[in-house]
């Protein structure tokens, strides 16, 4: 484990070390042209920028941006029509989808027409607005603070507590205003249902803009995680957040061309690495097998990781160490000034007045069945919905192969039973 662990810091190093090739582009092109290995069209998939790999697909795309009152600037993506059906622009109910942890929009649209969620929901005559959550490589921007600045750590000095309570009810606003909508349906897998378990609990005005939430994955109590390298580096969340801010690291995993690179050389058809590649991207997540399919891979190494803080990891941490769901723990002196008291409030999820419907699987680890029906139990307005398939993960919420008929396909029609 150790030796592992290890690694994955030098690994993380040696990526922060490297600086953007302006030549990437081509040379992976020369190169796959020599070896021949993935398809023309999964390597372009890899290198387009997100508009450009939306446009490709003949949909609509719009990027627009807001700035939080704590001055950070977030990129909006919207696919406002469909292209076989519901293809013109008009009044349709707004899907507002947040993504989770180390990823960005890019998840609801990388795996391309017929499968990715931003897709079929537009096809299903939705306006389609994805959000990012500060620090991500569509949000990286502020008004006053520098991310790169390893002098002062103060733009990551965030966890999914400013993401929840400040990113969501500023994207949120934004949208409704721009549509002239009331409310609108949500739609977050893993940390885009935590942070939305965090604005509605904090903010339970928000619960009334909401139409319906429709939770992939929920994540919030962590209480029967089993995960080994969890289970290591827990007990040391305190010296773990020193040793970063003394190294001057606030964020981690940025986007960066190596991950392109590494994804087309070792996670194609036919490289060797695959099965090794797909168990070191889903080691956290789990995978299942019957529903796997690596073809994607080198595409999905094009668009993530996509970076966050690392406050979100420690507060993660929090929550497994802790086994309650609450806000972030500053140490005793601070948590006095920010919350005036010792420890950190829970939040209460039975302010959670929108309806949620909770889609969970028999097999994800990082939602526990036992966690989900705590959930359950406590949220104001919940409906829960099992994944009917015994070995269904948390990365199949995204990847699986039946996703839409397992999950997207009764999801919608719940959507719909609102119009
Ligand atoms: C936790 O994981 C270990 C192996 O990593 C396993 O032996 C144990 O049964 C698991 N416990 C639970 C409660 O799942
Ligand atoms: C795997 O994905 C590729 C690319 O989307 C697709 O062409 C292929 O049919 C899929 N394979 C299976 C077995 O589903």
């Amino acid at each position: 484990m150790l030796p592992g662990i290890v690694l994955w810091i030098c690994f993380v190093l040696a990526v922060e070390a490297r600086s953007p090739h302006a030549d990437l582009i081509e040379e992976l092109v020369r190169d796959n042209a020599f070896s021949n290995r993935i398809s023309d069209n999964i390597l372009e998939d890899a290198l387009l920028d997100l508009p450009d790999l939306v446009r490709k697909y003949k949909y609509p795309f719009e990027e627009h941006f807001v700035t939080t009152p704590d001055g950070y600037i977030l990129g909006l993506h919207r696919i406002p029509h469909g292209r076989d059906s519901n293809n013109k622009p008009g009044r349709k109910p707004v899907a507002f989808l947040m993504h989770g942890l180390l990823v960005s929009s890019a998840e609801y649209i990388t795996m391309g027409p017929g499968s990715a969620l931003a897709y079929t929901l537009a096809e299903e005559g939705f306006d389609v607005w994805l959000g990012n959550a500060r620090g991500n490589y569509f949000s990286r921007q502020h008004t006053t603070l520098n991310p790169d600045d390893r002098s002062d750590l103060t733009y990551w000095e965030f966890s999914w507590d400013e993401i929840g309570n400040i990113d969501l009810p500023t994207m949120i606003d934004y949208v409704l205003d721009f549509t002239g909508k009331p409310a609108l349906h949500y739609i977050g897998m893993s940390q885009g249902t935590t942070t939305f378990f965090v604005m509605a609990s904090l903010r339970p005005e928000y619960n009334k803009k909401i139409i319906s939430m429709q939770a992939l994955a929920p994540v919030a109590y962590m209480a029967h995680n089993n995960n080994s390298l969890f289970s290591v580096l827990t007990p040391h969340l305190r010296e773990l957040e020193i040793l970063s801010s003394v190294l001057g690291i606030g964020g981690l995993f940025p986007r960066r061309e190596i991950y392109t690179r590494l994804g087309i050389r070792f996670c194609s058809d036919g490289a060797a690495t695959q099965p090794i590649c797909s168990n070191l991207i889903f080691y956290l997540t789990g995978r299942n097998e019957d529903q796997h399919n690596a073809t994607m891979l080198p595409v999905l190494a094009g668009h993530a990781p996509a970076g966050i803080s690392v406050r979100q990891l420690i507060h993660f941490g929090q929550s497994i160490v802790d086994k309650e769901f609450r806000r972030y723990d500053h140490g005793l002196l601070r948590n006095i000034q920010v919350y005036g008291r010792t420890t950190p409030p829970s939040y209460d999820l039975s302010r959670i007045s929108a309806p949620v419907y909770l889609h969970y699987a028999p097999n994800d680890p990082l939602a526990e069945l036992e966690d989900v029906y705590r959930l359950y139990k406590e949220l104001g307005n919940p409906r829960r919905f099992l994944v009917p398939h015994p070995k269904f993960s948390h990365a199949d919420f995204l990847f699986a192969r039946d996703v839409n008929t397992l999950v997207y396909g009764p999801m919608i029609r719940f959507m719909k039973l609102y119009h």
